[in-house]
């Protein structure tokens, strides 16, 4: 199954392109996660997607495109896909058929998760990564021993850069201003589907098996 994830930062697709990879042993390519490991490594993509990233801006379509292609590429077969992040406006979807149309493929479903802006908020505000699971936990909704967990291990809960208030909102307005035209173009390719994110993460993951027509899998 090929799935792309549509839907603000801080609504949940990493949380739950986790638990759908595992169940449906699928590979989750995330262009955020690709990025940041660039940048942590300083590597010459990372130089030059660094300065977008921390103003919570786009990074060039160029180069995002570039690195879809090639991480496409040892999947033209298989079982699929998910990809996380990606695409991220129309220009971007546009580079993703043809890729997809040369290899023969097709994207079986969108998923469009959605949540309140106060929520998005308290979301990434609290996120924190786990530095020795890399497990994406809040300080808010994770539980106590989930948290402990992590510190018990030897790890620390760290803080992504661009998860400060004002590198926030400007995330969430690109996203508005760029990626929310793809809800129409999906729309209209009958691809889309619609998750309401803003239960628990086991009844969220519940509700996108429904919506993907998995639940006799479970
Ligand atoms: P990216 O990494 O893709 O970030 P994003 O889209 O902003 O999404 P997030 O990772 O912030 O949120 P998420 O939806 O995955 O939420 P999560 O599961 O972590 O991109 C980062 C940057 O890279 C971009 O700003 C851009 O610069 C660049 N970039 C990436 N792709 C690009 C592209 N295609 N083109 C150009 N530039 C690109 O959950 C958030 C928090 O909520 C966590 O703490 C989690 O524990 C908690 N949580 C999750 N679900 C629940 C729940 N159901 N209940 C309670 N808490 C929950």
């Amino acid at each position: 199954m090929r799935l792309i994830f549509l839907g603000s930062p801080g609504v949940g697709k990493g949380t739950q392109g986790h638990l759908i990879s595992e169940y449906l042993s699928i590979p989750t390519i995330s262009t955020g996660e690709v990025l940041r490991e660039a940048v942590s490594n300083q590597t010459e993509l990372g130089k030059k997607a660094q300065y977008a990233m921390e103003q919570g801006e786009l990074v060039s379509d160029d180069l995002v495109t570039a690195i879809i292609a090639d991480y496409l590429k040892p999947f033209s077969e298989g079982s699929g896909y998910l990809l996380d992040g990606f695409p991220r406006n129309i220009n971007q979807a546009n580079v993703l058929d043809n890729i997809l149309s040369a290899n023969g493929n097709q994207i079986d479903k969108v998923v469009l998760f959605t949540l309140p802006d106060d929520v998005l908020l308290r979301r990434l505000t609290g996120r924190r990564t786990c530095s020795k699971t890399g497990e994406i936990l809040n300080i808010y909704f994770s539980s106590k021993e989930k948290l402990q967990a992590c510190l018990d291990l030897g790890g620390t809960l760290i803080q992504r850069k661009d998860d400060q208030e004002e590198i926030i909102s400007n995330r969430i307005s690109v996203y508005k201003s760029e990626t929310f035209p793809l809800i129409n173009y999906y729309e209209e390719k009958n691809l889309l589907v619609k998750v309401n994110a803003e239960s628990p993460v086991a009844m969220v993951h519940q509700e996108l098996l429904s919506s993907l027509n998995l639940n006799c899998m479970s």
